[in-house]
């Protein structure tokens, strides 16, 4: 009998537990579509400063940003050495792929895409310019944003895009507008503090562990 006790004290204060951890647990970054611009070419420099290409004498054209952020898990522990895969238009809304329409004249110092790793508490950084908006279809205009794509192992893979506060274009966009306010709220990064003359915006992830299903 005492031993029934303890072991049905015990599952209680487990289910009790299991119930604050959920309600406490963080919502996982929502994923949005990779769209057709991955880059189709592997290209030397990929680092964490897209306004610099090596070896070119003059940098990317526009207005420079830092963007910083942590990676997380749902439980809001750092999720360290994930991969960042990120990719964007330039300053005048084009991409480095050869399919882009946009008839836009294309930046060729700028890097346009960069694969970093999370550090040893969940944080990345990089620089770069602010992205251009470009046309999607018909009336539709992308607002400026940033494709992200971050992996680790054990964790679902999130494909997403990184939307910039106070863009008007961000009200009439159909992708971010697909989503409800709170899936918004986290898909866009917030204005945090200025580095020197560089904005830095903070873009915080979560990622969902992977389920046996
Ligand atoms: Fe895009």
């Amino acid at each position: 009998m005492i031993q029934f006790g303890v072991l049905s004290g015990l599952a209680g204060a487990l289910g009790v537990n299991a119930s604050i951890a959920k309600a406490l647990a963080l919502m996982p970054t929502p994923s949005e579509t990779e769209g057709p611009f991955y880059p189709a070419q592997d290209q030397q420099d990929k680092d964490a400063d897209l306004t610099q290409i090596d070896g070119h004498a003059v940098a990317a054209q526009g207005r420079y940003i830092i963007v910083s952020g942590r990676v997380q898990d749902v439980a809001g522990y750092p999720v360290v050495k994930a991969m960042l895969d990120i990719w964007q238009a330039d300053a005048n809304g084009r991409y480095r792929h050869p399919r882009d329409p946009n008839p836009a004249k294309a930046d060729e110092n700028f890097q346009g895409w960069a694969i970093l790793r999370s550090d040893e508490n969940g944080f990345f950084r990089f620089k770069t310019v602010m992205p251009g908006a470009y046309p999607a279809s018909g009336a539709w205009t992308r607002p400026p944003h940033i494709h992200f794509k971050i992996s680790k192992p054990s964790y679902r893979t999130l494909t997403t895009q990184m939307y910039f506060p106070d863009e008007k274009l961000n009200n009439s966009d159909l992708l971010l507008n697909a989503k409800p306010p709170a899936e918004r709220a986290a898909m866009t990064a917030r204005l945090i503090a200025q580095q020197g003359i560089l904005p830095v915006y903070e873009y915080n992830i979560v990622l969902d562990p992977l389920r046996s299903e």
